[in-house]
């Protein structure tokens, strides 16, 4: 690697290897970017040709109109490396949280086989093209053969993050009315059975489920509804190995995948066959320098989009390895992933910075050195700012100033990556992600709409034609859709939330979200929702939930409560996380729940957040002519103090 002011190259080496190595290809591709997509397109299987590369009819926008698509042909028996080709190779190596047990390797061939039979099984249960079907399930093969078996009959999937609880997951199904829902009967965490088949009984009341599939994976006793559940095992087992691929229209539906926005309420984004193919395909493989021999492993949960993208769909369209991991990576030793990249060989990891922060904390380069982890080649981070010691740390320690690191800027709402570095190219920035992906546009404008200058921070938007993968709408909520991406400049860019700048070589660092949004350890959270879950709790009168800086998890919650006082409080506060955890699950908890006695408001009575966030930094106060009650905050600030000072 070359350094040249804190930017780094790739060496020469590494470049003569890369699948994209010239810097032309930005400069070709902005020439036509609709031309530059059309022409990645034709590398992949269409039952049909397209008639249209791209259709805008603001807000509104199709890619490769008229064309007819099915993702797993192209996974499969029409795979760009020929199915003879990767046909006995591994697809997916499946590494179980108990060392003990033994790793599960399915090749494309079994992979191929197993989602026909599931596809097969779908059908005869009556799922047709376009139906609905819901996952909840652990990090196991069956979740990918689920994900896929729906894509194969055009039915379309809807992946809920097992640690959601049964209360998001009954709002996601009643969303979408999902007709079947796909589960397992428990999994395995830091040791512990999650009995995951409970939250999925208790989410389905006032659905439209009839079916529940459940999965065998830990073998815990499970309450069965006779007529309404059914083992995977039992349906799947005498079907034939094969099930023809429904052709889809470019535009048809491929997945919803909810994500928290500035309400209580989680939107599902909505993607579409053919783009969201095209775009997979090819970042993954241009991104991550994906060849033949590659093994490799994204970290992501398959509930979130990098878990589709990236865990999934992505490294399978380019017919390599795959690592999946059911637990934790510092579980049951702080180096478990150390050892998964040596079992097998991992030459790209790509993960959050949550987990290189707390690699870092845990003091991983102790167990680090000269002879460990020798076959990685490439780094990616994603899903939240990563600063600049976090940064150097993993390019330096995990890869040993040899790596690429790819810092990649995406959304729920892109499906794909679209600012980041490209291995072969460079320069790898710390901090920034770097240059939109070649065929993409992306701005930083100012408040009034005007590009800004470099180094000058606003608003992070993308220019038509936008990107193939980008989301086709909301489910349900046209008016959400217009109103979150189309209405800040105006129907023909992209609003994406984040705020941004640019340096002198207009390479992009992301600064941070400018909506109700936080990136707790890379997970989306609505303060909003937040807020709403709280408030559902009887005893409290009103609630403010902010994000607050953490040195592990990027931000985290903290609440600021207000309560009848019928409770002593440290049992509201227990009763709040209970709420929490309810409503949303684990991954959202705030790290502290401050109870006062009011909010500051304005005269209108719209409570003043960020007066609470400068409380809690410590920051200048400045003007608080416009609250109607400025006397609250001397309160809040002692509360503030005593809570911390008790440790
Ligand atoms: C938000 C989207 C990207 C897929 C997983 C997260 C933040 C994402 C980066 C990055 C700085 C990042 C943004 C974005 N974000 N990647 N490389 N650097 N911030 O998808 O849950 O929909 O979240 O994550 O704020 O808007 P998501």
């Amino acid at each position: 690697m070359k350094e040249k002011e804190n930017f780094y190259y790739p060496s020469e080496e590494f470049k003569k290897r890369a699948l994209i190595n010239k810097k032309d290809v930005y400069a070709q591709a902005a020439k036509n970017p609709v031309k530059f997509w059309e022409k990645m397109a034709k590398e992949l299987f269409w039952f049909k040709k397209w008639k249209k590369g791209f259709v805008h009819n603001p807000p509104y926008f199709q890619w490769f109109s008229g064309g007819r698509i099915n993702i797993t042909s192209n996974i499969f028996e029409n795979n760009s490396l020929g199915f003879e080709r990767i046909k006995n190779k591994v697809a997916l190596i499946w590494e179980p949280e108990n060392e003990e047990e033994k790793e599960k390797k399915l090749t494309y061939y079994d992979l191929f086989r197993e989602i026909c039979r599931f596809s097969n099984a779908l059908k005869k249960l009556g799922v047709k093209k376009g139906d609905r079907v819901g996952i909840y399930l652990p990090m196991i093969p069956e979740a990918t053969v689920a994900m896929l078996a729906c894509a194969r009959l055009g039915a379309v999937h809807s992946v809920v993050f097992s640690a959601f609880s049964p209360r998001s997951l009954q709002v996601r199904l009643q969303d979408n009315e999902a007709k079947v829902l796909i589960t397992a009967d428990g999994y395995y965490r830091r040791g512990q059975i999650v009995d995951l088949k409970k939250n999925a009984d208790q989410a389905l009341d006032q659905t439209k489920v009839e079916k529940l599939i459940v999965v065998k994976r830990a073998k815990n006793k499970i309450a069965w509804q006779e007529g309404r559940d059914v083992w995977y095992e039992d349906i799947t087992k005498d079907e034939e190995d094969f099930c023809p691929a429904e052709e889809m229209d470019s535009e048809d539906m491929h997945f919803i995948l909810y994500t928290s926005g500035s309400t209580g309420k989680p939107k599902g984004c909505v993607h579409t066959c053919g783009g969201y193919a095209v775009q997979a395909y090819y970042t993954a493989k241009w991104i991550f320098d994906l060849k033949e021999d590659d093994i490799f492993w994204s970290t992501a949960d398959l509930g979130w989009i990098t878990g589709h993208t990236y865990s999934c769909y992505g490294p399978l369209l380019c017919g390599v390895s795959f690592i999946m991991f059911e637990g934790a990576p510092d579980f049951p030793v702080p180096d478990r992933w150390v050892r998964i990249i040596e079992k097998y060989g991992v030459t790209t990891f790509y993960t959050a910075p949550t987990a290189i922060r707390m690699f870092e904390q845990m003091g991983a380069e102790k167990f680090l050195n000269d002879k460990r982890m020798k076959t990685l080649q490439i780094l990616g981070s994603v899903g939240e700012p990563i600063d600049e010691a976090a940064w150097q740390w993993y390019f330096k320690e995990v890869g040993r100033e040899k790596c690429p690191l790819v810092d990649t800027w995406w959304q729920t709402e892109t499906g794909g990556i679209l600012i980041t570095a490209l291995p072969g190219i460079g320069p790898f920035k710390p901090a920034f992600a770097g240059l939109p992906f070649p065929g993409i546009k992306a701005e930083i404008l100012d408040e009034q709409g005007k590009p800004c200058p470099p180094d000058k921070q606003g608003n992070l938007v993308l220019l038509p034609p936008f990107s193939p993968s980008l989301l086709r709408g909301i489910y349900k909520n046209d008016e959400k859709y217009k109103e979150t991406y189309w209405s800040r400049y105006g129907d023909k860019i992209y609003f994406t939330s984040d705020s941004a700048y640019k340096d002198k070589e207009g390479l992009i660092r992301i600064v941070g979200r400018v909506d109700d949004v936080i990136k707790v350890a890379g997970h989306r959270v609505s303060t909003g929702e937040l807020e709403a879950a709280i408030n559902a709790h009887q005893e409290i009168t009103e609630c403010a939930v902010i994000g607050v800086a953490d040195k592990i998890k990027g931000e985290v919650p903290a609440a600021f409560v207000v309560y009848n006082g019928s409770l002593l409080p440290q049992d509201i506060k227990d009763q709040i996380i209970a709420q929490i955890k309810k409503e949303i699950g684990p991954i959202a908890l705030p790290k502290e729940v401050y109870l006062v006695k009011d909010l500051p408001k304005t005269r209108s009575g719209k409570i003043m957040r960020r007066i609470l966030k400068k409380l809690l930094t410590g920051e200048d106060l400045g003007d608080l002519s416009t609250l109607s009650n400025p006397e609250v905050v001397e309160g809040i600030k002692k509360i503030i103090g005593s809570d911390n000072s008790d440790g």
